[in-house]
């Protein structure tokens, strides 16, 4: 089978969606090839904090309505370090800046209804999704779906198939060059059916390791421990997970921690990664195709929408008056913000995890407490983690 369109999209995480959703508001038409099931893609477990500018395009694409009634307003975090949990307003009496805390798992549902209510899903479960024509000038994907081959001719592809996809392969060698920096540790993931133990999230550097205190609901907790990255699930009971983390939140947190089975539990490497150009001729990247950034800054998500911001800007001038100077913009718009973010996701994750070199004493330790100190007792550090975290200007 063969079909046309104007925008062909691998990939239906946040960014593949959103995009779609953005570019049928503005009539413009766009085929996603999406490897897995809808129910693989809605199983997988994020983050969940959205910068208010992820807010606003979620309800430019008119999928806002859950998120608003479910969501949760933020606007400050702890940091917690020698035992003690400090708070980092956000000011956003002075900067009107919050972040939301809403599942990605449920951004990604409810682009998802929006597609299937106007009869547009995504082409679930697409095998072996290939790129061609990008040099020829007639780009186009092929893939094998419900075992039979299609053909999607399009004017524009966009790879928002995430870090192992396939569409950043596709750029000429000599054409990509990327960075990549790997952390020596993961994160151990637990989702729970619990209280939060704070009304904001809690980040905490204690001299074993990271945790992370997080949220879903007022009665669904996310929580996170550093581990070493040679380590399993299977080798984390829910009774020996609760003791670290009750531990590593001391006397003043630990005990008010809720426990209970979890629902989900999973361990997650980190790595800041970042490819350039973002763009080859009709080929783009957005999202993680194309940048990884740490969790430690919740920022993964909301880069994915600013590339789509950008992408759809440059995409509708393109299509409504042929003007290519959008597009031609696109890659470096997008790295500029991609950049900032991984820089402060790099600060906020060196600033908190224990790495090989802290020795429980080590100097390494002793310069993260004496920034940490600093930190929470300058306005204006507050004032620049704060402007980074809740998410700097499109
Ligand atoms: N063919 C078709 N689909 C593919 C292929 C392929 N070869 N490879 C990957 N995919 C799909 C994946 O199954 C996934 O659904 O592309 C999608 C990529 O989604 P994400 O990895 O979520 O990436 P993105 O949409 O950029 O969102 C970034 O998601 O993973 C988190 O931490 C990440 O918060 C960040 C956000
Ligand atoms: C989460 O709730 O999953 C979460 C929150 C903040 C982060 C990372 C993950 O920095």
């Amino acid at each position: 089978m063969t079909l046309k369109t104007q925008v062909g999209i691998i990939g239906s995480g946040p960014a593949g969606l959103l995009l779609s959703q953005l570019l049928h508001k503005q009539g413009i038409d766009s085929v996603i090839l999406e490897k897995h099931s809808r129910a693989h893609v809605e199983g997988r477990i994020r983050a969940g904090i959205l910068e208010q500018g992820t807010v606003d395009m979620l309800d430019e694409a008119g999928v806002g309505e859950r998120l608003h009634e479910e969501g949760l307003i933020h606007d400050g975090i702890g940091i917690q370090f020698n035992g003690v949990n400090h708070r980092i307003g956000f000011k956003a009496r002075d900067t009107g800046k919050t972040v939301t805390v809403y599942g990605q798992t449920e951004v990604t549902k409810d682009l998802m209804d929006a597609h299937a209510a106007r009869g547009q899903d995504p082409f679930y479960e697409a095998e072996d999704v290939r790129i061609s024509g990008i040099e020829a000038g007639t780009p186009t994907l092929k893939c094998l779906f419900q075992g039979k081959g299609l053909e999607v001719q399009c004017k524009i592809i966009v790879g928002c198939d995430g870090y192992h996809g396939v569409s950043r392969q596709s750029f000429p060698s000599d054409v990509l060059n990327t960075f990549e920096r790997v952390y020596p540790f993961g994160w151990l993931g637990v989702l729970a059916d619990v209280k939060p133990v704070s009304e904001e999230l809690i980040y905490n550097n204690h001299k074993n390791g990271f945790a992370l205190a997080s949220q879903r609901s007022a009665t669904r907790s996310r929580y996170y421990i550093q581990c070493e990255l040679n380590e399993s699930v299977e080798e984390w009971s829910d009774d020996r997970f609760w003791e670290t983390l009750i531990h590593m939140f001391g006397e003043e947190v630990g005990p008010k921690i809720e426990t209970g089975p979890s629902i989900e539990k999973s361990i997650a490497p980190l790595r800041s990664f970042v490819a350039e150009p973002m763009r080859y001729k009709s080929l783009f990247l957005a999202g993680d195709s194309a940048h990884v950034v740490p969790p430690t800054g919740a920022k993964g998500l909301n880069l994915a929408a600013s590339d789509v911001h950008y992408l759809t800007e440059g995409l509708v001038d393109y299509f409504s008056t042929g003007s290519t100077s959008g597009l031609d913009l696109y890659s470096d718009r997008a790295l500029a913000r991609v950049w900032t973010a991984i820089r402060f996701s790099w600060w906020f994750t060196h600033l908190t995890h224990r790495f090989p070199e802290n020795e429980t004493h080590g100097m390494a330790y002793k310069l993260q407490i004496a920034e940490l100190e600093y930190l929470v007792q300058s306005e204006s550090a507050k004032a620049s983690l704060a402007e980074n975290y809740v998410g700097l200007p499109f």
